[in-house]
């Protein structure tokens, strides 16, 4: 059912118009019963400039911040229409990782970069997209490192897909701990586009509403300390370590194994989407090293996947690990450095480190 979205504007507002922005008016709701529910208001809502200019953060990280949802609406509004101008075509070439690019990849990376130049507290851009590290001007206290499409191999079947980032000081080096990061957040573009951000303290999610703005959804959000979803891709069980066996042998033998409760496995292959469903409601999500991704140290990124989303996940209670650390401890060696993930619900990401101190 559809509704209607409540402006009250300030005292003496002689200019309206339906155009006027969001930010405009003094307080906004919205309703599902229209007209009559002026009397009954649902919700009061927040939007992310008003909710970020409430932080008692440095305005500069928060202008950082709205950098980086104002590049996601622009790359949500390209992916709503890329199967139609044919966009989710490969690049034709590949990134300094060796992965196929796709044309989104390097359109997704190129909103990010314009964004960043135009915001004077950003000096840095390092991107999964780009080999080396840009130092777009000398000015400005922040490091973004960035995943601009993640989980693009899934552009051409419509599935969610999103955009991590990761803050750092500038001032600090390019091979910094995620403990260091000043703050972290993804857009995950699925039904909805959600922004999910935090600056240390906690993790709040926004939902962008038909007008292009991002209204607070969740404040506070609480990952589940116990769950029974896990995922992982399974594929690849031939290559596991034997911790990772051993926990996933544990949780398919379900109410008949020592975990004593019947689990689930989601995987959509996407790492935004399968980490936006852990904050959402709990579970684990798990790509750990393997006989085959072991000599590239992982399969993930350290600096734009593993830290954005180890702190997300700490800000809402949960837990990480590579299985022999917390994720947010490893110090890179270099920017594109890979890492083994193991995120989530509390007590299982401690079960899944008890198999390896089993070790
Ligand atoms: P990207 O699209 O940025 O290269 O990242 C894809 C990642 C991540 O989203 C997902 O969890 C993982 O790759 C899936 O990889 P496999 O399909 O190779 O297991
Ligand atoms: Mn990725
Ligand atoms: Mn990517």
């Amino acid at each position: 059912m559809g509704g209607i979205i409540w402006c009250v504007l300030p005292p003496h507002t002689m200019d309206f118009s339906p155009l006027m922005p969001k930010s405009d008016c003094v307080a906004v709701w919205y309703s599902e019963s229209g007209r009559n529910s002026f009397h009954n208001p649902r919700a009061i809502m927040t939007i992310l400039s008003d909710w970020l200019a409430a932080q008692s953060v440095d305005p500069k990280l928060t202008s950082v911040m709205m950098t980086m949802a104002n590049a996601s609406i622009e790359i949500a509004a390209v992916l709503r229409h890329a199967a139609i101008t044919g966009q989710t075509r490969l690049a034709g070439h590949t990134n300094v990782q060796g992965e196929a690019q796709k044309a989104l990849d390097v359109i997704s990376n190129d909103i990010i970069a314009n964004h960043i130049e135009k915001n004077p507290e950003i000096s840095i851009l390092v991107s999964e997209e780009l080999n080396e590290a840009v130092h777009i001007k000398n000015q400005g206290a922040y490091l973004v490192a960035t995943d601009p499409l993640d989980g693009s191999s899934n552009l051409d079947v419509n599935v969610t897909v999103g955009t991590i980032f990761s803050i750092l000081d500038a001032r600090k080096g390019l091979l910094q701990p995620g403990s260091a990061q000043l703050g972290a957040g993804y857009a995950a573009y699925g039904p909805a586009t959600s922004l999910v951000i935090t600056f240390g303290p906690s993790a709040a999610a926004f939902t962008l509403d038909d007008q292009g703005v991002f209204v607070l959804t969740a404040e506070k959000l609480n990952i589940p300390v116990a769950s029974a979803e896990y995922a992982i891709n399974m594929a690849r069980e031939r290559l596991w370590d034997a911790a990772t066996m051993g926990y996933v042998a544990e949780n398919v033998a379900g109410e008949t194994g020592p975990a004593g409760k019947r689990y689930n496995m989601r995987w959509v292959g996407s790492m935004v989407a399968d980490v936006h469903r852990i904050l959402m409601r709990g579970g684990i999500f798990m790509y750990p090293l393997d006989s085959e991704n072991a000599a590239k140290g992982g399969r993930l990124r350290l600096l734009y996947e593993g830290n954005p989303m180890a702190l997300l996940v700490a800000a809402a209670g949960g837990r990480s690990t590579t299985g022999r650390q917390s994720v947010l401890d490893v110090v890179p060696t270099n920017i594109h450095q890979r890492v083994p993930v193991v995120l989530g619900s509390a007590d299982e990401v401690k079960r899944v480190e008890a198999w390896y101190g089993r070790e």
